[in-house]
């Protein structure tokens, strides 16, 4: 049975976010999963009895709509884990407006906002953020520079948090995956052509020192780990899952 009773995990529809749901349901925990591909949360909901939100975590109005869902649904909020990210590839030439905004309204102000937002029942509950960075927030790839910053914003958010939650009983980590094999590396995710993803597959493999890509289900234990109160004197770390790249 896990001792963190009520879970919010958003981008639980695929990838780390939904092996971290199945995880923590196989722990006894009650849980709210959302993104927004309806038949997929589904899914995920069936396999681990959680309640789903399917909504644009970049909408104004989602981050209020899950909190009084969960608030509905439960009555309490133990840990919130922020995993909803997109990872679109583009060079500095082509870095507009447009990217930087899709790319930062959803890895970090929509972030910024829901974490806000749970504070009250965080405190109540003297809960924990798990928020899901990358290491290419201190090691960024080629081609990456947007969303490498926007990683490197969650880390930074996530040490401010913790030092200002520090003695409220609320914890605030980060766990950083290296290359991880999930639907992300979708071409049409990253915006690549399935010729340019193999090619980088194969690159990003050889800057791994085990020379593979980690799963989704070597991730979710580590993001259970710092949830729970194994982790009770951990706040504000940065818990590197990748293979041996390492933090700088
Ligand atoms: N895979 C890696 O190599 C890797 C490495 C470092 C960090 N990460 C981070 O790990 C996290 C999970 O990624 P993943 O690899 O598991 O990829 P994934 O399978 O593509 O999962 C991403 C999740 O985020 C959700 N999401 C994306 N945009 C959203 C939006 N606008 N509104 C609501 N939900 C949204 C997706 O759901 P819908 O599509 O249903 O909206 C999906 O459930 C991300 O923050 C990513 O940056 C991944």
């Amino acid at each position: 049975m896990s001792e963190t009773k009520v879970v919010l995990i958003t981008g639980a529809s695929s990838g780390i976010g939904e092996a971290t749901a199945k995880l923590f349901a196989a722990r006894g925990a009650r849980i709210l999963i959302t993104g927004r591909n309806e038949a997929q949360l589904r899914a995920v909901a069936e396999k681990t009895g959680a309640k789903l939100v399917a909504a644009d975590i970049a909408d104004p109005e989602t981050p209020s709509r899950l909190i009084r869902e969960v608030e509905r649904a439960y009555g309490r909020l133990d840990t919130l884990v922020n995993n909803a990210g997109i990872a679109p590839i583009a060079p500095l030439s082509e870095s507009s407006r447009g990217h930087v905004d899709k790319i930062f309204s959803v890895n970090v102000s929509a972030v910024i906002e829901l974490t806000r937002l749970a504070l009250p029942l965080l405190l109540k509950s003297k809960g924990s953020v798990v928020n899901v960075a990358s290491v290419v927030a201190d090691q960024p790839f080629e081609g990456m520079g947007v969303y490498s910053a926007s990683k490197a914003a969650l880390l930074a958010l996530t040490r401010s948090w913790a030092k200002e939650l520090a003695t409220s009983g609320v914890r605030v980590n980060a766990v950083s995956p290296g290359p991880i094999a999930t639907p992300i590396f979708a071409a049409e995710k990253m915006g690549v052509t399935p010729q340019m993803l193999e090619a980088m597959g194969a690159g990003i493999k050889e800057r791994v020192p085990m020379k593979r890509l980690g799963t989704s289900e070597e991730v979710a234990p580590v993001i259970e780990f710092l949830a729970s109160s194994a982790a009770s004197f951990v706040t504000g770390a940065e818990y590197c899952v990748g293979g041996g790249i390492e933090a700088a």
